[in-house]
């Protein structure tokens, strides 16, 4: 397998694999990123407070008890903690300030090292959030929208933490792709425990953004889940911390690293019909001849049944997805995903020596095909 093998990229950066360390103030400094991410393919470093508001917030945070990273010498600080992660992870710093000059002054030093800025959109605590940093900026999206233009002008690659659930997540991720950003990093928090699986799917639905799923991931069960909700990358943060496992993320660098090599598209989605694929899974639909939910996601993208019939149909020309006489609908380029047990499928892929992991390769650039022709565009579906 080769360095590339999950083909993740953006800006600058190639990842080597889709499992990240999110962000802890106060904890996930560069010491801890060697400790307990060395093999990630992500660490987010921080969160670190830039000016003067945000470290004395900071303060007021550690005097009730929270952990937070403060310094007199932001920007130096800043620097010695992106050098000081070793290892081939890419680099990622999440960062606060009430201003934007410091985060034009963070930008420029995060791009010097190839790494990623992370700007905290997410932070709850009302400290931060009464001097417009954190989730404030979530409330006021002309803000947020005017920030990331500016600091996309340095070049930097551009990373939003956000929480969802807190204003309407899609138009929240439509201006943040507009505004140039290159990243969404969404904790999908909801009331109650785990992840919100189906806000993900959302958001996958409404932008392009390379995105990362973060919120309870403890295991291999939970990473896919969220992968197949159309995560490109997934995060964890509280399961590495001694109490829980701090081995977590190499377990899953292996566990996931495994499944790619066996399965051959690590992010795969779920089926249309089970009401819990997003719009990759056009892939594994049927022909649309009988009524189903197929109709009302090809309506999304702007394609009427014949002409999703004919996408798929070109896409197939010429690939092993052409075969398949003995299938429900004549081709392999309509056959279901892998997971679903059929033997009329398996018995064509043996014939043609189709291995399972190519099938899904060619399923996925199938995806691909189909979004990247639809009529109307995932970010104004
Ligand atoms: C102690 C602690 C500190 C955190 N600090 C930050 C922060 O500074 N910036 C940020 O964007 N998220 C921060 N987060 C949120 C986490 O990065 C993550 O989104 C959240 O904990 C959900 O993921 P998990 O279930 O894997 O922990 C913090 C979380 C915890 C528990
Ligand atoms: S076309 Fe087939 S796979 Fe797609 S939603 Fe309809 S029944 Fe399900
Ligand atoms: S032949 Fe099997 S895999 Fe193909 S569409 Fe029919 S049930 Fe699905």
């Amino acid at each position: 397998m080769t360095d590339d093998q999950f083909d993740l990229h953006t800006g600058y950066v190639t990842f080597k694999n889709p499992i990240a360390l999110a962000t802890m103030a106060g904890i996930t400094n560069s010491t801890f990123a060697n400790e307990h991410a060395d093999r990630a393919g992500l660490v987010v470093i921080g969160g670190y407070n830039l000016d003067e508001k945000t470290n004395d917030a900071a303060s007021k945070l550690v005097a009730r008890g929270r952990d937070e990273f403060i310094s007199d010498n932001p920007f130096g600080f800043l620097k010695n903690e992106i050098e000081g992660v070793g290892g081939d992870s890419v680099v990622a710093v999440n960062v606060r300030s009430a201003t934007i000059e410091p985060l034009l002054e963070a930008a420029r030093i995060v791009k010097d090292a190839e790494a990623i800025l992370e700007l905290d959109a997410h932070c709850r605590q009302e400290e931060m959030v009464s001097i417009g940093v954190g989730e404030a900026l979530m409330h006021d999206i002309p803000k947020l929208v005017d920030w990331i233009g500016k600091i996309k002008k340095t070049g930097v690659v551009l990373s939003i933490k956000i929480r969802a659930n807190v204003v309407n997540d899609i138009d929240l991720a439509r201006a943040i792709e507009s505004a140039g950003a290159d990243i969404l990093h969404v904790d999908a928090m909801k009331e109650g425990p785990g992840a919100d699986l189906h806000a993900i799917r959302s958001i996958r639905d409404s932008t392009n953004m390379f995105l990362i799923g973060n919120n309870s991931i403890t295991c291999l069960k939970d990473s896919k889940d969220m992968l197949a909700r159309g995560a490109d990358m997934i995060s964890v943060a509280r399961g590495v911390l001694n109490d829980s496992n701090p081995n977590l993320i190499s377990e899953l660098v292996d566990d996931i690293t495994n499944y790619q090599e066996a399965a051959g598209w690590y992010n795969a989605p779920k089926h249309i019909c089970g009401g819990e694929g997003d719009l990759r899974a056009l892939a594994f639909c049927c022909l649309p001849v009988k009524p189903c939910a197929v109709h009302n996601k090809i309506g999304k993208l702007g394609f009427s049944a014949q002409e999703f019939t004919n996408l798929k149909m070109e896409f197939a020309k010429g690939t092993m997805l052409e075969y398949g006489d003995s299938t429900c609908f004549g081709s392999l380029v309509w056959c279901c995903k892998l997971s679903k047990p059929c033997f009329l499928r398996d018995g064509v892929m043996d014939m043609i020596d189709l291995s399972g992991a190519e099938y899904m390769r060619l399923k996925k650039n199938l995806a691909t095909y189909i979004l990247e022709n639809a009529k109307i565009p995932v970010n104004e579906c």
